[in-house]
């Protein structure tokens, strides 16, 4: 049996922290063994909201070396540069034509977003799920693996599919999203760990690093001394000993002990910092490896997106045909053969 076609990615905004780690990247190494996998540097995307020509370059490396420590593997897996395949644009406006922009106002990513930057929107913003949409049709991927805020942008990809199939016949499979089943991790101050917030503990980070983070981190808001009861409940020092310790037993033990106030801060901070380190440090070894080589790693990506490029051209053609227009290589043939004015009726 042919094994079904994955598309997905990230925008490289930079290193990877823990909470991508179990949220995605551990899935989509795993998703390798079963599935014939794309993975997308988004780096169009980044351009919506912000530009800093000066550390595209960098968070691309940085992103690069944090997916293949974290397993991402170039030999079974496709890694494609978006920017470098003008087929990702291409089709993107082909299918704009097919969406209304009353239906893109209405997506929640758009509509936070633009409450949230509190500045005129761009089309780009706006067309955002549109380039999305491109990016999975261009190799026909049946499953899109996401976190739950990205479904709206999947529904109008299926959306899309649909309409292109009905309009210009047979040509897309509909993409079905499948939902992480990770819980977003909390960050060092108890929000959603997120780069932008800067609460995030990274994959790059020094041993040192971490357990100075660790242990500047929020805990349970009600406790004023050790011998305080505590709660485990909505503790984020208790959600990551949650993933990252691995004797589960030990962990109940000292949950217990913490709700009775036998136990302080301090200790339950120093077992989070000890057991994210040694869940990381076999990663980081090959990470700091990786992030030495950039040649090597910018290597991999080209060789990953050429491959993805006779994909993306091939649909390309296709669409163009689809939809009345001429492509490149008609028109080449038949100026080859002296038809040039053929080319026209
Ligand atoms: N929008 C996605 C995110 O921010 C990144 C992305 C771009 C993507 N193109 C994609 C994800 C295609 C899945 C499929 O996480």
């Amino acid at each position: 049996m042919t094994k079904k076609r994955i598309l997905t990615g990230h925008r490289p905004t930079g290193p990877r922290h823990i909470g991508h780690l179990v949220g995605t990247l551990e899935t989509w190494a795993r998703l390798q063994d079963t599935h014939e996998c794309f993975f997308l540097v988004a780096d169009l995307h980044v351009l919506t909201t912000n530009y800093h020509p000066e550390h595209l370059q960098e968070n691309i490396l940085n992103m690069m070396a944090d997916w293949l420590a974290a397993g991402i593997d170039p030999n079974r897996s496709t890694i494609v540069l978006q920017s470098i395949i003008p087929e990702h644009a291409q089709l993107a406006l082909l299918l704009s034509m097919l969406t209304t922009v009353a239906r893109l106002e209405r997506i929640p990513t758009y509509k936070d977003q633009t409450r949230e930057l509190n500045l005129q929107p761009s089309t780009g913003l706006l067309t955002y799920p549109v380039l999305q949409t491109a990016d999975i049709l261009l190799y026909k991927a049946q499953v899109v693996p996401v976190g739950e805020d990205q479904l709206p942008h999947i529904e109008l990809a299926r959306e899309t599919a649909r309409r292109f199939n009905q309009t210009f016949g047979k040509t897309f499979p509909e993409p079905e999203a499948l939902l992480s089943n990770a819980p977003r991790l909390p960050g060092v101050d108890n929000r959603t760990m997120h780069t932008s917030y800067g609460n995030a503990i990274y994959l790059r980070d020094t041993p040192e690093e971490t357990t100075r983070k660790v242990m500047s981190m929020y805990t349970d808001p009600t406790r004023l001394r050790a011998t305080d009861p505590g709660h485990v409940e909505g503790n984020p020092v208790f959600a990551l000993l949650d993933i990252f310790h691995a004797d589960k037993a030990e962990l109940a033990e000292l949950k217990s002990r913490y709700e009775e106030g036998k136990v302080g801060d301090v200790e339950v901070k120093r077992l989070l910092a000890s057991s994210l380190n040694t869940y990381l440090a076999p990663l980081r070894e090959r990470r700091a490896e990786l992030f030495n080589r950039p040649k090597l790693l910018m290597e991999v990506l080209y060789s990953g997106t050429v491959k993805a490029k006779f994909e993306a051209q091939h649909t390309l053609e296709e669409v163009y045909e689809k939809m009345g227009l001429l492509h490149s290589k008609s028109i080449s043939e038949k100026a080859l053969a002296r038809d040039v004015s053929g080319v026209f009726c």
